[in-house]
């Protein structure tokens, strides 16, 4: 991931020339929480989730270049100033550059299912990748997901029910209503959504599947 980019409110850096983990509170000073969106697309939610809680520290991810400079451009026609934009592949910089275990919410809403079984590994909740996802939450921080794709969204269901120390919920709605573009989209032709939510407890569990080198990978950036 060479041409990752990171952005806040005033400037734009390459990624490689960044520390790892990337020092978000040093960006950022007296954030009271920080909340991580994974494959934000337009940047419904990110853009208006972080002006709601102007106290609180944004960070989104998005490894399409036109959506992040989408979101680069509404975030500094709006003034916002507690976001850090990330443009990159999710699980690269959740091994790579993102902090650990310091997230009290992560949102990963409709992120592509890749059906095909080759590309499987490049999902963002299997066995081998949702120690990386989930290793973002603080003890008590909450993981919110959606999917259009019923099987997946059944698939991460299992997955999440069998991870160490979690609790799973199956909200039909969330209280703010659907939260981003896909959702609003999706709810208006009436198409079936798997929603879950789950709360992280002590940190240490990890999935019973997953992978030892994956494992490794983010110890080495904690
Ligand atoms: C189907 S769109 C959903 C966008 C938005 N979350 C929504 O619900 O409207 C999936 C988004 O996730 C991004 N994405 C998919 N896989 C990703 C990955 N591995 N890393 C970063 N972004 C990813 C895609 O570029 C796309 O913008």
């Amino acid at each position: 991931m060479i041409h990752g980019l990171v952005a806040t409110g005033e400037r734009q850096e390459e990624l490689r020339r960044q520390p790892a983990p990337l020092p978000l509170a040093e960006w950022l000073p007296g954030r009271v929480s920080w909340e991580v969106e994974l494959g934000f697309g337009k940047g419904r939610y990110l853009l208006r989730r972080a002006a709601a809680a102007p106290d609180g520290g944004f960070v989104g991810v998005e490894m399409a270049s036109r959506y992040y400079r989408l979101v680069r451009r509404r975030m500094r026609r709006r003034g916002i100033d507690n976001l850090v934009l990330l443009r990159g592949e999710a699980l690269y910089l959740l091994a790579s550059f993102l902090p650990r275990g310091f997230a009290s919410a992560v949102h990963v809403y409709f992120p592509d299912p890749w059906p095909k079984s080759r590309h499987q590994k490049r999902r963002l909740f299997d066995a081998d990748t949702v120690d990386l996802v989930l290793g973002l939450l603080a003890p008590g921080g909450r993981l919110f997901f959606a999917t259009d794709y019923a099987e997946y969204g059944e698939r991460v269901g299992e997955l999440l029910a069998a991870y160490p120390g979690l609790e799973l919920g199956r909200p039909a709605g969330w209280p703010d209503g659907p939260r981003t573009n896909y959702e609003l989209k999706y709810e208006r032709q009436g198409r079936p959504i798997v929603r879950l939510e789950a709360i992280a407890g002590r940190p240490g569990g990890l999935h019973p599947d997953g992978r030892r080198e994956v494992v490794a990978a983010t110890a080495a950036t904690g």
